[in-house]
């Protein structure tokens, strides 16, 4: 079987404040990782910085944050999944918990799903419960996201989608957040591929699973090792240059 690539994903979300700072920080991961070779490496920042970044390393490679469903048109603020690929994106975060927190639905992260594909931008899907209780109720609403956002997407297209799986509550920016664990992480991935296989098919191709949620230099590797998944999405300790190389080379050396 071909053996799938690992990958990590910095999501700097709206960070950093200038454009030189982003330049430093970028390239500083680019220095570390140079060697790096079985890992993919994917860092999205805001959208001002993506055409710069661009010319400083082709070893990683960029990411938005979001996208606007419809190609062009009078549609003020919108950035579309053609503009994105245009200028060198080749993967966006959709769904985040922090997106979903400003009024997005599932139904318009369906539509950004089919725009990105369309455009052959990878989608980086984010779903996740707010919290855990005794009635197991969270496993419902992964499945309600999941359906939700992947309905009417064609079988062939699964596998180039990557599921984010982002528990809210282990989110650094959530209020009293804590971490989940790999047995947690191992338990959702093995649900997630479940409810794919049931509304998609068992003969389908699966889409590569991450975790996010507070991962850091400590302990990505556990996640990684131990979670059954295909590398991390990580928020705060991807705006620290050291660190992040660091998950990335802890990557890396699983990888073998
Ligand atoms: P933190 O790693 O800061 O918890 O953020 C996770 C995240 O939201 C990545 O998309």
């Amino acid at each position: 079987m071909l053996k799938v690539k690992k990958i990590i994903v910095g999501n700097w979300k709206m960070n950093p404040l200038t454009l030189k700072e982003a330049e430093k920080l970028f390239l500083d991961v680019a220095k570390n990782v140079s060697s790096l070779k079985k890992t993919e490496i994917v860092i999205c920042p805001p959208f001002p910085y993506l055409e710069k970044l661009r010319k400083i390393s082709k070893k990683i490679v960029l990411g938005a944050q979001d996208v606007f469903w419809e190609e062009k048109g009078a549609f003020t603020g919108g950035v579309s999944a053609k503009m994105l690929y245009n200028i060198g994106a080749r993967y966006v975060i959709l769904g985040h918990s922090e997106r979903r927190a400003m009024g997005e639905s599932n139904f318009d992260i369906n539509k950004k799903i089919k725009a990105s594909l369309e455009a052959d931008l990878i989608p980086i899907l984010c779903v996740g419960e707010n919290f855990r209780d005794e009635t197991h109720a969270y496993f419902n609403s992964v499945k309600t996201e999941l359906e939700e956002c992947l309905d009417g997407v064609k079988k062939d297209f699964i596998s180039k989608i990557i599921i984010a799986y982002e528990p809210v509550w282990a989110i650094s920016s959530t209020l009293n957040h804590h971490s989940a664990t790999s047995d947690d992480c191992q338990e959702m991935n093995i649900f997630i591929r479940k409810v794919l296989a049931d509304k998609f098919g068992v003969k389908i191709k699966m889409p590569r699973i991450l975790y996010g949620g507070s991962v850091d230099d400590k302990d990505a590797g556990d996640f990684i090792k131990n979670g059954g998944i295909d590398g991390v999405l990580v928020g705060h300790a991807s705006l620290d240059a050291l660190k992040f190389s660091k998950i990335v080379k802890i990557c890396e050396a699983l990888n073998k």
